[in-house]
Formats: structure tokens, sequence, C-alpha cells
């Protein structure tokens, strides 16, 4: 995920694109930049990191006249995060930005590459502005070679392109990666990711669809559409209030964080997965040598993706892999050996146990690598390794896009180190790659799910406590649902292994006792549907989720059918979060800041 804005009028460009890079600045902050044409003269300014350092170094920059600019902050995908990586990238008196991947850059980078071009980063987005400015040299004009250029282009994008040939212009595409257009009654043109930077700025809106392209200036806004075809701008008033924009018609900020996982799985996902292996630019390959076993440290929702990579780790990398619970193992004088990979996962990466039990590690020799979602952040700053989690800023507090980016990765880990280990063959790695890229659309909400689960969410508003029960990885997966449930309803929840209900727990049973069951197809269905059917003999109340039809369910809430068990993992995750959130609006709570919790527990 990256952000971009782009500026066209009188005013003091440099602020208005700094300033709408922050406002942005949850999408990405390993680097920023901006480039700024005033009459014939480029000025660009890049930095490593936070945006703050982009604002030191354009301190003594001024922009005091008609100009246009655009800018980008970055979440590095192709290419470390450095300053020749950061955007804007140049051609020869071009510059442009780019969100999202161009899936033919390698052939086109050849191709560029063997007719004398230079390439200065190792990203996909530098190939656009070259690709430009050689079609620039047999076009008739700039918009001709960028129309000529994006049809070149295949993949995801959001683009903006400033250049000399046009010094008033900015030119702009939009597919499968967000961008809107804004303006004023000053005759300005602002361009962003997202419309909060626009509010107080623009008084009107323009959403592009995929496949739009074109140019704007001063005199003119040229709309195309995928077939080449001007179409009219669709203007609407800007919300002039920051918070119900930010949450883009959503009621909650956790609501909106559900829709958006398989947005920000896709990032998660991008750079990171060819056809047939699993590429962590972030790892050295040596940082597995020597070791034997993976010890998995976290708490709250992070503690469950880590419980769920155990599964993984043994299943498909066949190595042992232990999980603890932070606060537990710091004071356990827990034995540490060197052969042991030290894994913490946190979404913030300040989470005081966790940070502890990462300094233990690191005291007693062990090499350690840390799962985060924020980089910079303290346990990203220690560790020996980091893998940044693209879940962009988690803004409610009970956890669901940074658990599902959690568990991406780990999926993405254990390939990695199966590869490493030889523990899968080459076509078992490339099969669950096949399934991973699959992971953004099974986490798609629909509203027929949403729906199904708002109607029935009524039924489940009193009664004296709840199970989520599971087998396997979806054992952890209960845990997470019944964690969601009691964060943000304050129902009594627990999560339970269903083979475990019958050892205790099922004397609670009766039709007050409601049991959610997760019924995978792919995992153990036989095992999982005779705990459920213990279960219903009882008379507790049960809610499955599942692809198959199950007769002896109260309640039945229907996944589709897929080819594998952690397909029907993520799918489940969306049903839980969502019966959570749907629950706890019922019950009138503030879903987004429950009572007694915080995002980051920097306390013991
Ligand atoms: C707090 C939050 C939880 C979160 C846990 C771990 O308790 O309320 O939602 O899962 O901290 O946070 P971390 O940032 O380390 O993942």
């Amino acid at each position: 995920m990256c952000g971009i804005v782009g500026y066209i009028g009188n005013k003091n460009t440099k602020e208005i694109l700094l300033d709408g890079l922050k406002e942005l600045e949850y999408r990405g902050y390993d680097s920023a930049g901006i480039a700024v044409l005033q009459g014939d003269t480029f000025e660009s300014f890049k930095a490593v990191g936070k945006l703050i350092n982009l604002e030191e170094k354009t301190k003594d920059f001024i922009t005091d006249r008609f100009a246009v600019g655009i800018g980008h902050t970055r979440w590095a995908t192709h290419g470390k995060p450095t300053e020749l990586n950061a955007h804007p990238h140049l051609g020869e008196s071009s510059y442009v930005v780019h969100n999202g991947i161009i899936e033919n850059y390698a052939e086109l980078k050849k191709e560029l590459m063997h007719n004398g071009v230079t390439f200065l980063s190792q990203t996909d987005t530098e190939v656009i502005v070259h690709l430009f400015e050689k079609n620039l040299k047999t076009s008739s004009s700039a918009f001709g070679a960028f129309s000529q250029t994006i049809k070149e282009i295949e993949g995801a994008y959001a683009i903006l392109l400033v250049t000399k040939s046009e010094p008033d212009s900015i030119f702009f595409a939009k597919h499968g990666s967000p961008m809107i257009l804004g303006k004023n009654s000053e005759n300005e043109n602002y361009f962003a990711s997202s419309d909060t930077p626009l509010i107080g700025q623009c008084t009107d809106v323009n959403y592009f669809e995929d496949g739009d392209f074109g140019y704007v200036n001063p005199q003119e806004i040229a709309i195309f559409d995928k077939n080449e075809n001007k179409k009219e701008p669709n203007f609407s008033k800007l919300s002039t209030n920051k918070l119900s924009a930010q949450k883009d018609g959503f009621r909650f900020f956790m609501e909106k964080e559900i829709y958006e996982q398989s947005v920000v799985i896709a990032d998660t996902l991008m750079g990171r997965v060819s056809e047939s292996e699993v590429l962590f630019d972030e790892l050295d390959a040596n940082l597995f040598d020597g070791i034997n076993e993976i010890k998995l440290c976290a708490c709250g929702t992070s503690y469950h993706s880590a419980l769920s990579a155990s599964y993984l780790f043994e299943r498909y990398a066949k190595i042992k892999t232990s999980v603890e619970v932070a606060s537990e193992f710091r004071y356990r004088q827990p034995i540490m050996t060197k052969d042991t990979l030290f894994v913490v996962i946190s979404q913030s990466g300040e989470t005081a146990d966790t940070l502890e039990t990462l300094k233990m590690a690191k005291e007693a020799g062990l090499k350690t690598l840390v799962i985060c979602n924020v980089d910079n952040s303290s346990m990203v700053r220690l560790a020996d390794a980091t893998v940044l989690t693209r879940a962009g800023i988690e803004k409610g507090v009970a956890s669901t896009k940074a658990f599902a980016t959690q568990v991406t990765v780990f999926w993405m880990l254990t390939l990695f180190v199966a590869k490493l280990r030889n523990t899968l063959t080459n076509e078992e790695i490339a099969k669950q790659i096949i399934l991973l890229r699959e992971v953004p659309a099974s986490v798609k909400v629909t509203d027929s799910m949403h729906e199904r689960i708002k109607r029935l969410s009524k039924r489940y508003l009193h009664g004296h406590g709840f199970f989520f029960i599971g087998r396997d990885i979806f054992y952890p997966l209960a845990l997470e649902g019944a964690l969601k449930l009691k964060e943000i309803s304050y129902l009594h929840a627990e999560g339970y292994p269903s083979g475990e209900m019958k050892h205790g727990p099922i004397a609670l049973a009766d039709p007050e006792l409601f049991t959610i069951a997760l019924l995978p197809q792919h995992l153990l269905y036989e095992k999982a549907k005779s705990n459920v059917e213990e279960l219903s003999a009882r008379d507790s109340t049960i809610c499955v989720i599942s692809a198959l039809e199950f007769d002896k369910a109260d309640d039945f809430i229907q996944i589709s059918t897929c080819q594998d068990y952690m397909l029907e993992f993520f799918e489940m995750m969306v049903v839980v979060q969502l019966l959570s959130l749907e629950i706890s609006i019922r019950l009138g709570n503030d879903v987004d800041m429950p009572r007694n919790l915080a995002k980051s527990v920097t306390v013991e």
C-alpha cells in the first residue's frame, strides 16, 4: 500500500503535497518524496523513513507561484526502502509516482535496457517513466505518449506523471488502486489516494473508475475510459467531516478494516510470491542456518496468529514449533537454546510483554525475527530480522486486518522455510502459492453474507455464554473469534478445541449456551462434526459456519466451497469478525473503543 498526492495551482505546492502525504502516511511510511515543476524547473526531494525526514529535507524549498506537483509515501514492495527506490522516479524530463504493481515490469525493463536506458532503482515503477520518455520520441503529444504507455503496462496502478513537455498538466491513470480528483472554486486541482487529504482544500471530488486515464491542467479536465472514449467528470460534494471521511461510509473503523482485508492481504503478498516460490528480500537466507526449532511469542490477537502459524510450520516446514504467551514466558525462567529462532509477533511493535521477551531472547544469544505492522517500532529496531505485515494503520482496538496479514505472512514464511529445508516439493509449493493468491478474493465481504450475519446477530444478544469451537488450525481461529466477541460485546465467550468439549465444558450445555462451530470441509470434517453432534444432543444452541449444510444446527452460515482448508480459514475469519461486530452494534457498544482496552499496551 502506498499513498499518492498531486496538486495544480498557485498556492504553496510544497505545503499542500506534504500535508496531503501526512494524511496518507498510514498507507506506508518507509520513504517519501515529492517532485514540483515550476515553469521549466523541476525540483525533487526524497527521504527514507517517516515524512518528518522529507519535511526536514525540503525546509528551504520555496514554492510561491503556479506549479504542478506530485508526492508519494511508500510501502516497499519491489526493492528495499532506500532513497533510490523512493518515488517520484525520474526519466529524462518527467517524474512519476505510482501505487500498485506493474506485473510485466521485468520484460519492459529488459527491453528498455536493451535500448540503452539506465535504471537507477529496483522498483517496478521506474519502467513507467522510461517507457513514457521512449513513447514521447515517437508521439505527437505528451498525452499520446502517456496513453501509449498505459496500454503497454499490465497490473494494478494509480499513476501520476508530470513532464516538462506539458509543464502545466498532470497525467493520471487508475486501475485497481485508489485515486480521487478534487477541485475547488479557485480553479485548483488535487489528486489523492483517499479523500481525507482533500477535505478543507476541495469542495467537489471525482472518483475514478478502473481503466480511467487522462490529464488535468488549469484549462481542462480530460478523462478517458478503458476503451479510450472521452467521458465527463462525475463530481460530487466532498464531506467536510474528516472522521467520517476516514471511515469511508462505514459505521466503525473496525467494519472498514474488515472490508479492507482483501486489499491489505494483496498488499502483503505483493512482490513476495512468484509462481514457484516465496521471496522475502528482507530476510537473509542464513537466518535459518543451524535452526532446529521455532519459538513464537506474542499477546492477544497476535498470539492467536502465532498459534495458527505453529500448525503450518510443523505441517509444511517440518520444524518443531512452540508458542508462548509473552506475559507468561518472561517470568517462567524458560530454557532457551541457540538452535531456536525466536519470533515475536506484534501489530504495534510496542507491546511491553512481547518486547521484553525479545530482549530476553537477544540476551540469551538467540537469532530473532519480528513479524510486525509498524516499521521503526521498538521491536523492529531490536530484532535481527523483520517481516512487515502491510495492514496499514489499524484504528479499531479489536484487531482484524492485522491478524489477517499476520497469518498471511506466516503461511508465506512456512513455504519459505519448507523450500530451504526441502520438506515440500516444488510442485507442492507452487500449489500452495496458487492458494495464497486466492486469499484476497476469499476474504471479500459479500452483501449477502453481511446481511445474513446482521440478521442472525439479533438471536445472540443474551444467554450465559458462547463457545467458539474448532479443531487443528481452526482452534486458534475459535480463540480469536471468542476474543473478538468478548472485546467488543462484553459477552462471555471462550474458544475451545472441539474435541475437548466432552472433557468438562459440555456440562454447561443447554439452550442458553451458544456454540459457534467452525466446520471446515477440508480438515477433519467428520471428527469436528461428531463433536458438534454431542453438543446438539445436549440441546445447546448451535450456529455452524461451514461450506456444507448441517441439519443439526439451529443456525447456519454458509461459506463458499473452495479447494483448501486455509481458504476456509480466511473466509470463516471474516464471518466471526462480522458476527462480533454486529452483536456489538446491536448492544449499542462503542465498537472502535471498547471499555477497559487499549490498542497498544506498553505497560506490563
Ligand atoms: C492489546 C490489544 C489487542 C492486541 C494485543 C497485542 O491487548 O487490545 O488487540 O492483540 O494488545 O498487541 P500487539 O500490538 O503486540 O499485536
